[in-house]
Order: C-alpha cells, then sequence, then structure tokens
C-alpha cells in the first residue's frame, strides 16, 4: 500500500506518495528525476548510488541508496551530488577530482565525491587507510584509482584551508 513520505532533498522538503519499500534509489530517479544519483548493481556492491543521509541526532553518513527503503527516511535530510555546490561553485572536493583528472567516464564520481565529503565531515584529518577504507566500496572501472586518491589528498588541504579561512 502507498504511503506519504515526507523528507528533505538537497534542503528543500519532498512529499511523495509510494511505497515504503520502494528504496531510496529508485524514488530519487524515477520519482523526483534526480538522475544524478547512478544505479550501478541495485545490490550495495558499487557505491554508484551514495547519498548522505543526516539523522536525527545530526550525525550524517554516505550509504547505498539503493540498501534504503523510502520509508526509512521519513524526516530525515538526504544530499546528492546537486545538493553540494553553493550558489553554483563547484565544492572544493569536485575542483580537486577535476584538476588531479580523476573523473574520466564519470559513473563512480557523484558516490566518491560524496564519501569523501562525509569522511571528511566526520574525520578532517584522516590517514592513507582511513581514506582507502571510506573509498572500499565505492567501484572505479576507469581510473585505477591512484588520481582518486591524488584528488582526495588535495581535497583535504583544500577543505582544511577554507574552513581555516571560515568561508565553509
Ligand atoms: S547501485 Fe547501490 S551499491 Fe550499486
Ligand atoms: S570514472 Fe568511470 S567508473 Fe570511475
Amino acid at each position: 500500500m502507498k504511503k506519504k513520505i515526507t523528507f528533505y532533498l538537497n534542503n528543500e522538503k519532498v512529499v511523495v506518495k509510494c511505497h515504503p519499500l520502494k528504496t531510496l534509489l529508485k524514488v530519487l530517479r524515477e520519482d523526483l528525476n534526480h538522475t544524478e544519483v547512478k544505479n550501478g548493481c541495485e545490490q550495495g556492491e558499487c557505491g554508484a548510488c551514495t547519498v548522505i543521509i543526516e539523522d536525527e541526532d545530526k550525525k550524517s553518513f554516505a550509504t547505498n541508496s539503493c540498501l534504503v527503503a523510502i520509508g526509512q527516511v521519513e524526516g530525515k535530510k538526504i544530499v546528492t551530488i546537486k545538493g553540494l555546490n553553493k550558489e553554483k561553485e563547484l565544492h572544493p572536493i569536485q575542483k580537486s577530482f577535476i584538476d588531479e583528472g580523476a573523473v574520466q567516464c564519470g559513473f563512480c564520481t557523484p558516490g566518491l565525491i560524496l564519501v569523501t565529503k562525509s569522511l571528511l565531515d566526520n574525520n578532517p584529518n584522516p590517514t592513507d587507510e582511513e581514506i582507502k577504507y571510506a573509498i572500499s566500496g565505492n567501484l572505479c572501472r576507469c581510473t585505477g584509482y591512484i588520481k582518486i586518491f591524488a584528488a582526495i589528498k588535495k581535497a583535504i588541504k583544500l577543505v582544511k584551508k577554507i574552513r581555516n579561512s571560515k568561508k565553509i
């Protein structure tokens, strides 16, 4: 049976009417036309569908939207890659991915950038091992990960610099 579910998507209130077990991934793509959230495997294996979810206790975490039922996000805040740039400016993590050539076909990129955002929000000084662990659920068939890793290292410096100057 369909139910009304309310949540916040990239800071805007959204109400959808659908079966509560429909996945967040499908609702975002099919009902709300947010095709920036990519559909890779629908089994929690590739990370292409990553979004950030903010909980009631304000803790945010990156998660595979293909493994989340829409009924579970009632009242929560969801961020997709489209919600990352303020006033149409690229987020420093996006800039770093471009600067380091870490984007080829781009299918994995939204997920990797959101995972990086979540990592740096929760841990501004991750070790190399922590970075590798954070992106271990996000598959990239193109880049070989060297450039992705370099982009994340660059993003860490850039985000720190901007935070220190209190701009973000
Ligand atoms: S589509 Fe969700 S993990 Fe692959
Ligand atoms: S850039 Fe193509 S899958 Fe990662």
